[in-house]
C-alpha cells in the first residue's frame, strides 16, 4: 500500500502546497488588551462563558498542545525517503501554530483559567497519550475522521463566542481552516487507498469508526468536559454522525464498493450495524432534549 500510494501522496501534497494559508499567529492578537495575571489574577467574570464553551476551549487547546506525540505516532508509518514523510513535516509545522495562537488569545482575553490550563497541559503531556493506529490503512482512515472532527469542534466553538470577541472568532476560524485542508488531504488519500485495496480499507474504516473517540483521553477530567461539550451542541455523537461519518463515508462510497473479500464484506455489515445504533442513540437524545425544552405558546 505504502509503495503504491506514493504518487497520490505527492499529488495531494502538491495540491496542499498550491493553496498556502500564510497567516501569522502574532498578527492575530491585540496585544494592547493584555493585563498582568500577577497584578490582577484571573477570575471567571473576566470573560463570561458557559461551562461547555470553556470546556471546549480547554480540551481543544490541550489537544493541539499534544502535537509532539501525534507527530511521533504518524512518523511510525512514514518510511525514510517516502513522500508521506515530507507531508508529516509540513503538517507538523502547520499544526504547531494552532496551540501558539490559541494560547495567546486565551491569555489576552482571559476566557479560561490559565493556571488550570497549565496544570492540564503538564498532566496531559507528561503522559504522552495519543491514538496509535496499527497500520498505514488504519492511520489514514483514523486521521481523516479526526481532522474533520477537529475542524467541526473549532468551528462550532468559534460560533459560540460572544459576537464582540472578534479576535477569538478569527483565531478559531483560522485554525478550523487549516484543519479543513488537513482533512481534505487525508480524505482524498484514503479515497486513493480504497482504489488500490478496497478490502483492506473497508476493514480499516469499519474498525476506526467503531472505535473512534475524540483525541484528549489524557486530559484531566476528559469525560466530564466531553459531556459538557456535547450538551453545548459543539461536538458529540450527533455531530460525529452528521458532520463527520456521513460525508466521509459518502465520499468514499463504501456502500457501492465491489469485489470485497469475505472479511471486508463482514466489516461493511458490522459498520452498518454500528451506524444504525449511533443513529438510534442520536434520535433518542434529540427526543429527550425536545421533551425537556420549554413549551413556547
Ligand atoms: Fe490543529
Ligand atoms: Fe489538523
Amino acid at each position: 500500500m505504502l509503495c503504491e500510494i506514493a504518487p497520490d501522496v505527492e499529488r495531494l501534497y502538491n495540491r496542499h502546497l498550491d493553496a498556502p494559508r500564510l497567516w501569522f499567529p502574532h498578527e492575530q492578537i491585540d496585544w494592547g488588551q493584555g493585563e498582568s495575571f500577577t497584578e490582577r489574577p484571573w477570575c471567571e467574570s473576566d470573560y463570561p462563558l458557559s461551562a461547555g464553551v470553556r470546556s471546549s476551549i480547554y480540551v481543544n487547546l490541550l489537544t493541539e498542545d499534544n502535537l509532539p506525540y501525534y507527530t511521533s505516532s504518524l512518523l511510525r508509518h512514514a518510511p525514510k525517503d517516502h513522500p508521506i514523510l515530507d507531508w508529516n513535516h509540513q503538517w507538523t509545522m502547520e499544526e504547531n501554530r494552532h496551540a501558539m495562537v490559541m494560547r495567546d488569545w486565551v491569555h489576552i482575553s482571559r476566557c479560561i483559567d490559565p493556571t488550570l490550563l497549565e496544570v492540564g497541559r503538564r498532566v496531559q503531556m507528561s503522559k504522552g497519550e495519543v491514538p496509535e493506529p496499527e497500520t498505514f490503512a488504519d492511520l489514514i482512515a483514523y486521521v481523516s475522521l479526526q481532522e474533520r472532527a477537529t475542524q467541526i469542534a473549532h468551528r462550532n466553538t468559534g460560533a459560540k463566542l460572544p459576537k464582540d470577541d472578534k479576535t477569538g472568532r478569527n483565531v478559531l476560524g483560522l485554525i478550523a481552516g487549516d484543519e479543513t485542508k488537513h482533512y481534505l488531504f487525508y480524505r482524498d488519500l484514503t479515497l486513493a487507498a480504497f482504489a488500490i485495496d478496497p478490502s483492506t480499507m473497508m476493514i480499516a474504516t469499519a474498525k476506526q469508526i467503531t472505535a473512534f473517540a475524540m483525541p484528549g483521553t489524557g486530559i484531566p477530567a476528559f469525560t466530564r468536559h466531553a459531556v459538557r461539550i456535547s450538551r453545548e451542541g459543539i461536538y458529540g455523537l450527533g455531530q460525529f454522525l452528521k458532520d463527520v461519518v456521513t460525508p466521509v463515508l459518502g465520499l468514499w462510497d463504501v456502500d457501492h464498493l465491489a469485489g470485497l473479500s469475505a472479511e471486508a464484506e463482514k466489516a461493511r455489515a458490522s459498520l452498518d450495524a454500528v451506524l444504525a445504533k449511533i443513529t438510534e442513540s442520536v434520535e433518542r437524545m434529540a427526543q429527550k432534549a425536545a421533551s425537556l425544552a420549554p413549551v413556547v405558546a
